[in-house]
C-alpha cells in the first residue's frame, strides 16, 4: 500500500486543510489525526503545545505516514522547528499568511485573528516583524472560538457575538484584508463575510497548504504514481459528530474513527 500523508490539529478544524489536500492530491492516502480532548491548543503554553505535537507525530509516525502536514497555526508556530530537526520525515505547517495580505493591502491596514498560541508565538512575532513595518495590524485573539467549533455551535448566537466582539473594532481602523490564522476558522467564512461586508478579503492558506504539499512530495520523489483509490482515515479521541458533519460534503471515501489517545 502506498504510505499516507499525516495530518493533524488539535481538534476537527484542520480538516479545512485536509479537505484541500485530497483535492489536489487525489492518488495519496490519508491518515487524519484530530487531538480535540486536548483543544483549544491555542490556550496551552509553548511547552505543553510542543508536548502534543510530539505525541500526535509519534502517532502518524507509527501509522507509516510519509510526510506530515501541522495543520494547526498554534502546533506550527511552537513545535515545527523542533519536529523538523527530531524526525527524519518532511513536514509541512501552516501559518498566517501575513505577506500576502501586506502585498494585497491598499488601505495600509490589516487584520489578523488567530489563537493567543500563536500571536504569541516568537515566529509569529518573527514574521511580522518582517513583513509589517508599515502596515497597520491589528491583532486579534479568537479565544473561545475554537471550543465552540469543536462543540458544532458553528451557528450558535454565542459564537456570531463573539464573533462579532472581535472584527467589528478592525472596521474603525478601515482593514481591507482579514487574514484567517486558526484552521478552525474557515468554517466561520460566511458569519465573517457579513461582520465584515464585502470590501474586506479574506485570506486563507488551505491552497497554498496543499500545493507546498505536492511540491515536497514531488521534489522527494515521494509522490503516490499508481492510479489508487485512495484511503482516508480519520481518528478522533472525541466525539465523531461534529468532525462528521464537517465533512459531510466530501464525496471520496473515508472513515471516521474514534480512536483512544
Ligand atoms: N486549528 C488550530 C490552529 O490553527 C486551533 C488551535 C486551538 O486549538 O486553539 O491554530
Amino acid at each position: 500500500m502506498e504510505k499516507p500523508i499525516g495530518i493533524f490539529d488539535s481538534g476537527i478544524g484542520g480538516t479545512s486543510i485536509w479537505k484541500e489536500v485530497i483535492k489536489l492530491l487525489p492518488n495519496e492516502n490519508t491518515i487524519y489525526l484530530a487531538d480535540s480532548k486536548n483543544a483549544p491548543y491555542g490556550e496551552k503554553s509553548p511547552e505543553e503545545i510542543l508536548l502534543l505535537s510530539i505525541k500526535n507525530t509519534e502517532y502518524l509516525i507509527s501509522k507509516g505516514c510519509k510526510l506530515i502536514i501541522v495543520a494547526c497555526n498554534t502546533a506550527t508556530s511552537n513545535a515545527i522547528d523542533h519536529l523538523r530537526k527530531t524526525y527524519n520525515i518532511p513536514f509541512i505547517g501552516i501559518e498566517p499568511a501575513i505577506k500576502p495580505a501586506v502585498l494585497l493591502s491598499k488601505t495600509g491596514a490589516i487584520g489578523i485573528l488567530a489563537t493567543k498560541g500563536t500571536l504569541t508565538s516568537k515566529l509569529f512575532k518573527k514574521t511580522t516583524a518582517e513583513y509589517t513595518k508599515n502596515i497597520i495590524t491589528i491583532e486579534q485573539d479568537g479565544e473561545g472560538l475554537v471550543p465552540l467549533i469543536e462543540a458544532g455551535k458553528i451557528n450558535s448566537r454565542e459564537l456570531n457575538e463573539l464573533l462579532s466582539a472581535y472584527l467589528k473594532p478592525m472596521l474603525n481602523f478601515n482593514i481591507d484584508h482579514l487574514v484567517i490564522g486558526c484552521t478552525h476558522y474557515p468554517y466561520l467564512i460566511p458569519q465573517i463575510k457579513e461582520i465584515l461586508g464585502s470590501n474586506v478579503k479574506i485570506i486563507v492558506s488551505g491552497k497554498a497548504v496543499a500545493k507546498q504539499t505536492k511540491a515536497v512530495l514531488e521534489k522527494l520523489n515521494l509522490i503516490s504514481k499508481a492510479k489508487i483509490q485512495p484511503n482516508h482515515q480519520l481518528f478522533i479521541n472525541s466525539h465523531k459528530e461534529v468532525l462528521e458533519e464537517l465533512i459531510k460534503e466530501v464525496t471520496v471515501n473515508y472513515s471516521v474513527l474514534k480512536l483512544d489517545f
